[in-house]
């Protein structure tokens, strides 16, 4: 991404590297120009994974974060980057820093570079952050922990979806706040902000994710928010449902077919692996594959090539995979029903969703959502005050979905009264869907 010829030559002799995660494409000019002068080898990156993705592959001495990122929430993101890059120098462009480590010669360097591209020609400033902080004596920020208090400042100004907040408790007792909840995924208990950090941890990388969770617990859910927060997000999200399609057509509709590939394949079809090229497909209920199809799955997975029926030509597709099963497929797998192979392969990054009684205090969060959303249609309705332990001590055998529809049914048997009652409550057979 660096651009000019005289860059290149800068490139060769530069032997320190920093990557610069900012999606202010003025800001990564003009930071670049002033890096390479002082013989920095600069790599540009757009968002927090795209950044993670040039550390992956190879060692940078400093990072340069902006005070906002597209893709991850910037303290979380820089919290895990100093847990995984210990001696590497993470600054924030607005001069913000993390403390663990005396002013060095090259942090000093780095400041000194963040002042120079601040004090460049105005010409040269179009898409400068101007709500930026120039710190003449930078904030420090606690090593292992990132107050969203201070990160958070600037975060309001690019209208992004304000997330809720929470203080978490670090293994050594001291109270991190960090923001972990995500916008789609209703719900603060401590299992829900765990999901959450998983999330955010494993979405920027191409990672394989298994989800595993009762039925209507919010698996779906999961699957978008991961694909959302990847650097995939622009690209398809493709659904397949492997219990909803004849096992016969399954393997046509996953790897696509050629025309007469078999009995009423009267066209050629792109399967779907392949219409997610560079996006993500989820394999939903993916315990149901059946076995001959997982084999050509596994193969799949293996070396990201397929052939579709009925053709011998090899298709290189980039996609990320993210299954789901209602099943434990663990011991699906040990009963032979689940091919052991895959289940490892799938396994990579396994996330649970747990069941709506082990989070009870999520639903007065998730009856507040549902009964908003239902307000938009019809008359906003509220829960009567014995309502609540009621379904609290429900066991909610259909979750999250089960939750919803009794709500809804409620609303609709409390007619033109405004409040939900306790006989307005009847929990029913489980919907499925
Ligand atoms: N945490 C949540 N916040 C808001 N809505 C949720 C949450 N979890 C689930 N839902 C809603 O509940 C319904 C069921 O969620 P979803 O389809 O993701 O569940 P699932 O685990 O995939 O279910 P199934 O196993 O039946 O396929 C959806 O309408 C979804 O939007
Ligand atoms: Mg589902």
């Amino acid at each position: 991404m660096s651009g000019s010829a005289s860059a290149g030559v800068l490139d060769a002799v530069a032997s320190r590297t920093v990557v610069l995660a900012s999606a202010d494409a003025g800001l990564r000019e003009r930071l670049r120009r002033v890096l390479l002068g002082l013989r920095w080898q600069v790599r540009e990156a757009v968002g927090g994974a795209e950044a993670m993705a040039f550390l992956e592959d190879r060692r940078a001495e400093a990072l340069l974060v902006d005070s906002w990122l597209p893709d991850l929430e910037v303290g979380e993101f820089a919290g895990q980057m100093r847990l995984l890059y210990p001696g590497m120098e993470l600054l924030r462009v607005d001069g913000v820093m993390e403390a663990g480590g005396a002013r060095s010669p090259r942090r000093n360097e780095l400041l000194h570079a963040l002042r120079e591209a601040q004090d460049a020609p105005v010409g040269s400033l179009s898409g400068m952050n101007d709500t930026a902080v120039w710190a003449a004596a930078p904030t420090v920020i606690p090593a292992g922990g990132v107050p969203s208090a201070t990160w958070g400042k600037t975060e309001s100004r690019v209208g992004r979806t304000a997330l809720r907040e929470s203080v978490l408790e670090r293994a050594d007792g001291a109270g991190v706040a960090m923001s972990t909840a995500l916008p789609e995924m209703v719900g603060m208990s401590s299992r829900m902000l765990e999901l959450g950090r998983m999330i955010r941890l494993v979405a920027p990388r191409s990672t394989t994710v298994l989800i595993e969770g009762e039925t209507g617990t919010g698996k779906e859910v999961v699957a978008r928010a991961v694909h959302r927060l990847s650097s995939r997000s622009a690209k398809a999200f493709a659904v397949l449902n492997c219990a909803a399609i004849p096992e016969t057509l399954l393997e046509a509709e996953l790897f696509g077919h050629t025309r007469g590939a078999f009995t009423g394949a009267v066209q050629s079809r792109t399967g779907r692996i392949e219409a997610a090229h560079g996006g993500t497909l989820f394999l939903d209920e993916i315990g149901e594959m059946p076995l001959a199809l997982q084999a050509k799955m596994l193969r799949f997975l293996e070396s990201g090539e397929l052939q579709r029926v009925g053709d011998n030509e090899t298709v290189r597709v980039d996609v990320r995979v993210i299954a789901a099963t209602h099943q434990p497929l663990e011991q699906r797998a040990e009963e032979r029903a689940f091919r052991l192979d895959l289940y490892h392969r799938l396994a990579v990054f396994p996330v649970e969703v747990p069941a709506l009684r082990m989070r009870v205090d999520d639903i007065p969060l998730l009856a507040e959502h549902f009964l908003e959303q239902m307000g938009k249609e019809t008359p906003r309705k509220q829960l009567a005050g014995e309502t609540m332990p009621l379904l609290r001590q429900y066991g909610w055998p259909g979750n999250v979905r089960e939750l919803m529809h009794v709500l809804e049914r409620g609303a609709i048997l409390c007619g033109e009264q405004p409040e939900i009652g306790v006989s307005h409550i009847r929990f029913g057979r489980v919907t499925q869907g």
